[in-house]
Protein backbone atom coordinates (compact mmCIF):
# COMPACT_ATOMS: atom_id res chain seq x y z
CA UNK A 1 0.00 0.00 0.00
CA UNK A 2 1.24 3.62 -1.04
CA UNK A 3 1.33 6.39 1.80
CA UNK A 4 -0.98 8.28 0.09
CA UNK A 5 -3.12 5.10 0.06
CA UNK A 6 -2.88 4.88 3.95
CA UNK A 7 -3.25 8.51 4.35
CA UNK A 8 -6.73 8.43 2.57
CA UNK A 9 -7.62 5.56 4.94
CA UNK A 10 -6.82 7.81 7.92
CA UNK A 11 -8.79 10.69 6.02
CA UNK A 12 -12.24 8.40 5.95
CA UNK A 13 -11.46 7.30 9.71
CA UNK A 14 -11.64 11.32 10.54
CA UNK A 15 -15.19 11.00 8.87
CA UNK A 16 -15.93 9.39 12.53
CA UNK A 17 -14.28 11.29 15.01
CA UNK A 18 -16.50 12.45 18.28
CA UNK A 19 -15.64 15.83 18.66
CA UNK A 20 -18.11 18.11 19.59
CA UNK A 21 -15.87 19.63 22.07
CA UNK A 22 -12.84 21.21 19.78
CA UNK A 23 -14.54 20.74 16.21
CA UNK A 24 -11.07 19.06 15.43
CA UNK A 25 -11.37 15.91 13.49
CA UNK A 26 -8.85 13.46 13.43
CA UNK A 27 -8.54 10.63 11.69
CA UNK A 28 -4.90 7.56 11.98
CA UNK A 29 -4.78 4.48 10.10
CA UNK A 30 -1.98 2.54 11.92
CA UNK A 31 -0.45 -0.32 9.61
CA UNK A 32 0.66 -3.64 10.95
CA UNK A 33 4.11 -5.66 10.05
CA UNK A 34 2.09 -8.08 8.60
CA UNK A 35 0.09 -5.33 6.61
CA UNK A 36 -3.38 -5.82 8.21
CA UNK A 37 -4.69 -1.56 8.95
CA UNK A 38 -6.46 -0.60 11.91
CA UNK A 39 -8.25 3.12 12.09
CA UNK A 40 -8.80 5.45 15.04
CA UNK A 41 -10.41 8.71 15.28
CA UNK A 42 -10.39 10.55 18.60
CA UNK A 43 -13.38 10.36 20.68
CA UNK A 44 -13.83 13.60 22.96
CA UNK A 45 -15.59 13.61 26.24
CA UNK A 46 -16.89 16.56 28.10
CA UNK A 47 -14.05 15.70 31.00
CA UNK A 48 -11.97 16.57 28.53
CA UNK A 49 -9.35 14.93 29.66
CA UNK A 50 -10.49 11.73 29.41
CA UNK A 51 -10.82 12.69 25.54
CA UNK A 52 -8.99 9.84 23.48
CA UNK A 53 -6.71 10.91 20.21
CA UNK A 54 -7.49 9.24 16.77
CA UNK A 55 -4.02 7.47 17.25
CA UNK A 56 -4.41 5.84 20.54
CA UNK A 57 -7.71 4.61 19.15
CA UNK A 58 -6.00 2.74 16.18
CA UNK A 59 -3.14 1.82 18.91
CA UNK A 60 -5.75 0.34 21.25
CA UNK A 61 -7.69 -1.13 18.40
CA UNK A 62 -4.94 -3.50 17.37
CA UNK A 63 -3.47 -4.35 20.20
CA UNK A 64 -6.27 -5.63 21.56
CA UNK A 65 -6.71 -7.79 18.38
CA UNK A 66 -3.27 -9.27 18.93
CA UNK A 67 -1.32 -6.56 16.92
CA UNK A 68 1.81 -5.51 18.65
CA UNK A 69 4.70 -4.57 15.84
CA UNK A 70 3.72 -1.24 13.41
CA UNK A 71 5.48 -0.37 10.36
CA UNK A 72 3.81 3.20 9.69
CA UNK A 73 0.68 5.25 10.75
CA UNK A 74 -1.05 7.88 8.83
CA UNK A 75 -2.62 10.68 10.94
CA UNK A 76 -5.03 12.83 9.21
CA UNK A 77 -6.40 16.55 10.39
CA UNK A 78 -7.71 19.16 8.32
CA UNK A 79 -5.09 21.80 10.22
CA UNK A 80 -3.29 24.35 8.34
CA UNK A 81 -0.24 22.77 9.73
CA UNK A 82 0.89 19.18 9.57
CA UNK A 83 -0.92 17.06 11.98
CA UNK A 84 1.81 16.01 14.48
CA UNK A 85 0.95 13.16 17.10
CA UNK A 86 0.99 14.68 20.63
CA UNK A 87 3.49 13.71 22.89
CA UNK A 88 1.13 11.06 24.72
CA UNK A 89 0.56 9.52 21.65
CA UNK A 90 4.19 9.18 20.34
CA UNK A 91 5.05 7.49 23.72
CA UNK A 92 2.48 5.27 23.34
CA UNK A 93 2.83 4.11 20.02
CA UNK A 94 6.85 3.96 20.73
CA UNK A 95 5.90 1.39 23.41
CA UNK A 96 5.16 -0.69 20.48
CA UNK A 97 7.11 0.50 17.23
CA UNK A 98 9.99 3.06 18.42
CA UNK A 99 11.34 2.78 14.64
CA UNK A 100 8.00 2.83 12.48
CA UNK A 101 7.25 5.38 10.30
CA UNK A 102 4.83 8.31 11.30
CA UNK A 103 2.88 9.94 8.03
CA UNK A 104 1.50 13.77 9.15
CA UNK A 105 -0.87 15.60 6.87
CA UNK A 106 -2.21 18.84 6.50
CA UNK A 107 -5.37 20.45 5.03
CA UNK A 108 -3.99 20.65 1.24
CA UNK A 109 -3.28 17.08 1.50
CA UNK A 110 0.08 17.50 1.66
CA UNK A 111 2.21 15.06 4.13
CA UNK A 112 5.62 14.81 5.76
CA UNK A 113 7.00 11.36 7.04
CA UNK A 114 9.18 10.85 10.57
CA UNK A 115 10.62 7.72 11.96
CA UNK A 116 9.18 8.17 15.23
CA UNK A 117 12.24 7.64 17.26
CA UNK A 118 12.92 11.73 15.55
CA UNK A 119 10.05 12.65 16.97
CA UNK A 120 10.48 10.91 20.51
CA UNK A 121 13.75 10.30 20.91
CA UNK A 122 15.01 8.95 24.66
CA UNK A 123 11.45 7.22 25.10
CA UNK A 124 10.71 6.70 28.73
CA UNK A 125 10.79 2.81 29.29
CA UNK A 126 12.17 0.77 32.88
N1 LIG B 1 -5.94 14.92 18.66
C1 LIG B 1 -5.71 13.71 18.09
O1 LIG B 1 -6.65 12.96 17.79
N2 LIG B 1 -4.42 13.34 17.86
C2 LIG B 1 -3.33 14.10 18.19
O2 LIG B 1 -2.20 13.62 18.10
C3 LIG B 1 -3.51 15.48 18.66
C4 LIG B 1 -4.90 15.86 19.06
C5 LIG B 1 -7.33 15.33 18.95
C6 LIG B 1 -7.66 15.36 20.40
C7 LIG B 1 -8.81 16.33 20.45
O3 LIG B 1 -10.02 15.64 20.22
C8 LIG B 1 -8.57 17.27 19.25
O4 LIG B 1 -7.58 16.63 18.47
C9 LIG B 1 -8.09 18.64 19.65
O5 LIG B 1 -7.02 18.57 20.51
Amino acid sequence: MTDRELMSIAKEASKNAYAPYSKFQVGAALECEDGTVFTGCNVENAALGSTICAERTACCKAVSEGHRKYTRIAIYGESKGYCMPCGSCRQFLAEFSPEMEVLCSRADGRYVSYKLSELLPHTFDY
